[in-house]
């Protein structure tokens, strides 16, 4: 049995980021890879390593849950289902704590720079995040985990773990590879395209979130910042805006950029912003659409009803084994 495996935070409202880097992808896989299980879930536990309200929480979880189905997952061949639920994540997470090393999580970019944004005290689960990440695809023997740019390093992380444990204790687990696709791993801010698209961003004015009033989306992207060359052009170093822009586009219509730059030659950004507004909101209503269905379904919660079952089943298993190997218990 061959799996795939893959989590997004249950931290507010997922991005068009998160759709292109992430969820619109799993679905892609699933139909190009038959003979794998997919192992889907919601990152609550991930969710908690900044301040969250409860009641957001418990909404964001079932929010993110339909928003996999609405993106495109399909019921087959997938275990769906919801970290906390599975309680061996936040043991397999401790073992991974005693596997590694502070240095490896000081370096671990994405908690620098949350920590620099932090106002208010950070918890030292931001700090062993990377362990947690390593606990959930370790824990499976996940082949392949799809993930966006951001995630790179954290699966570096969990590689080395994997490898390290296998050297102490015998072989025992899979060593995960990443599945990042080239583009869309990392779509950017509209107001600010040095920075990635974020969820957690101080100016709504550069985030979609898939659950917002598509009057709003066309207006983000018609006020995305651009520069005044006024020429459609892929070229990230010099055109971060455009770039990002074209990128969007290339990635919902599966046009290149040569084919968009042809299609805009002569025509300003004006029409360019218009076209691209109306192919990401024509795909945003059909995400909505099917998640208003799902969100409410029964379907949705037998889903993850069975998908605690199985997961559970291979997580107990994998971490009876583990402390076997250490030398735990009796
Ligand atoms: P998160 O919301 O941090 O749980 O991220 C869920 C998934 O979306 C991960 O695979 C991320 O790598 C991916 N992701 C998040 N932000 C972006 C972005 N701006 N562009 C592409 N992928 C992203
Ligand atoms: N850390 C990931 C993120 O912030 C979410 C995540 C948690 C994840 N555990 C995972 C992704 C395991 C892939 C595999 O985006």
């Amino acid at each position: 049995m061959k799996i795939i495996l893959s989590g997004v935070k249950p931290t507010g409202i997922p991005t068009l980021g998160n759709y292109l880097g992430a969820l619109r992808n799993f679905g892609k896989f699933q139909e190009k890879m038959k003979d794998y299980e997919f192992f889907i879930f919601v990152a609550d536990l991930h969710a908690i390593t900044t301040p969250q309200d409860p009641l957001e929480l418990k909404q964001n979880i079932r929010n993110v849950a339909a928003l996999y189905l609405a993106c495109g997952l399909k019921p087959e061949n997938l275990t769906l289902f919801i970290q906390s639920e599975v309680h061996e994540h936040a043991e397999m997470a401790y073992i991974m704590q005693a596997l590694v090393y502070m240095g490896e999580l000081e370096r671990m970019t994405q908690y620098k720079d949350k920590v620099l944004k932090q106002t208010q005290g950070v918890s030292s689960a931001l700090f062993t995040y990377p362990a947690l990440m390593a606990a959930d695809i370790l824990l499976y023997d996940a082949k392949f985990v799809p993930v966006g740019d951001d995630q790179r390093q954290h699966l570096e992380l969990a590689r080395d773990l994997a490898i390290r444990f296998n050297n102490r204790f015998g072989k025992t687990f899979t060593v995960p590879e990443g599945l990042i696709q080239e583009k869309g791993a990392r779509i950017k801010d509209l107001q600010d395209p040095t920075k990635k698209m974020d969820k957690s961003t101080d100016n709504d004015r550069g985030c979609i979130f898939l659950l917002e009033p598509l009057s709003q989306i066309r207006k983000k992207i018609k006020a995305a910042v651009t520069d005044s060359d006024a020429c459609v052009r892929f070229d990230p170093e010099q055109k971060p805006g455009i770039a990002n822009l074209m990128t969007i586009y290339s990635v919902i219509t599966e046009k290149s950029f040569g084919e968009i730059e042809a299609m805009y030659d002569g025509k300003g950004y004006g029409d360019f912003k218009s076209d691209l507004a109306e192919i990401v909101v024509k795909e945003i209503a059909m995400i909505q659409e099917r998640y208003h269905y799902f969100v409410s379904s029964q379907e949705l919660t037998t889903l993850l009803d069975e998908g605690r079952l199985r997961a559970h089943q291979l997580a107990q298993k994998k971490l009876k084994t583990v402390y076997q190997k250490m030398g735990l218990g009796r």
